[in-house]
């Protein structure tokens, strides 16, 4: 595994989140991770599930894997078993440290996995060891994909969930222009499309019209003021 930098941090509902270097931008709210990953995430893993049994969601970006964890959970308690999901990390030890987690080999980062797993499976009622092993047919069945980075070029595949988790407009420019978002959701967003993201943003929400989203803006979690939840 590469080596990278990065600083482990507690939330506030003690779930744990990670800083990346070099801008340290902290990957969730620190008001808590794990309550903002449900707060703006699960609506939108429901809805495209109950749109399609066969749905496909797509996770920008992979981070801890709150988002894959959260969707083999809804994929269980909604008894749903042909959708899929693609996530997408810039930063390979994460994608392997994930991977090798999800497939029962230690690494680096595999109590910090097992304490969200841990959180995940309180919160489902759903044993740690049946999450952990739908996450593993999830990966051999390739309907759990990581990716690396994104670029213009990227070869979406239409998706009826879309989790854009990416850092900030401050860290990750090139992910919040409205021309990298007009093309993304040109080839990402399928017809029935729901789509959610815990940032309020100009470039977004002209794109999103753009591509015949209703939009509708919630409270944002913790100190954010605003997240945006839209669909088609
Ligand atoms: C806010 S964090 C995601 C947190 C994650 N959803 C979770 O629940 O743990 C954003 C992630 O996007 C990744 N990222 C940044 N730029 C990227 C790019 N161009 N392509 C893919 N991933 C990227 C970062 O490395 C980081 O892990």
């Amino acid at each position: 595994m590469q080596s990278f930098e990065y600083k482990k941090e507690q939330t506030e509902d003690g779930s744990p989140t990670l800083r990346l270097g070099p801008t340290w931008e902290p990957m969730h709210a620190l008001e808590g991770a794990f309550t903002e990953t449900l707060y703006i995430y699960q609506p939108t893993i429901r809805n495209a599930l109950n749109a399609s049994e066969t749905a496909r969601v797509l996770s920008i970006g992979l981070g801890l894997g709150y988002n894959e964890i959260l969707f083999a959970c809804e994929t269980i308690k909604m008894n749903v078993r042909g959708a899929a999901i693609d996530s997408y990390e810039s930063v390979e030890p994460l994608r392997t440290g994930f991977s090798q987690w999800i497939q029962n080999k230690p690494t680096e980062l595999s109590s910090i996995y097992n304490d969200i797993l841990s959180l995940y499976s309180k919160s489902y009622e759903i044993s740690e060891s049946t999450i952990l092993q739908k996450l593993n047919s999830l990966y051999d069945t390739g309907t759990l994909r990581l990716y690396p980075t994104i670029d213009n070029t990227t070869p979406f595949q239409k998706s009826q969930g879309i989790l854009f988790d990416a850092f900030s407009s401050k860290s990750s420019p090139e992910l919040w222009t409205e021309e990298f978002l007009n093309s993304f959701l040109t080839i990402a967003a399928d017809n029935v499309c729901f789509f959610s993201t815990y940032a309020s943003q100009g470039n977004l929400n002209r794109a999103l019209k753009n591509h015949n989203f209703n939009v509708e803006k919630k409270a944002g979690f913790g100190k954010k003021r605003e997240s945006t939840f839209a669909q088609k």
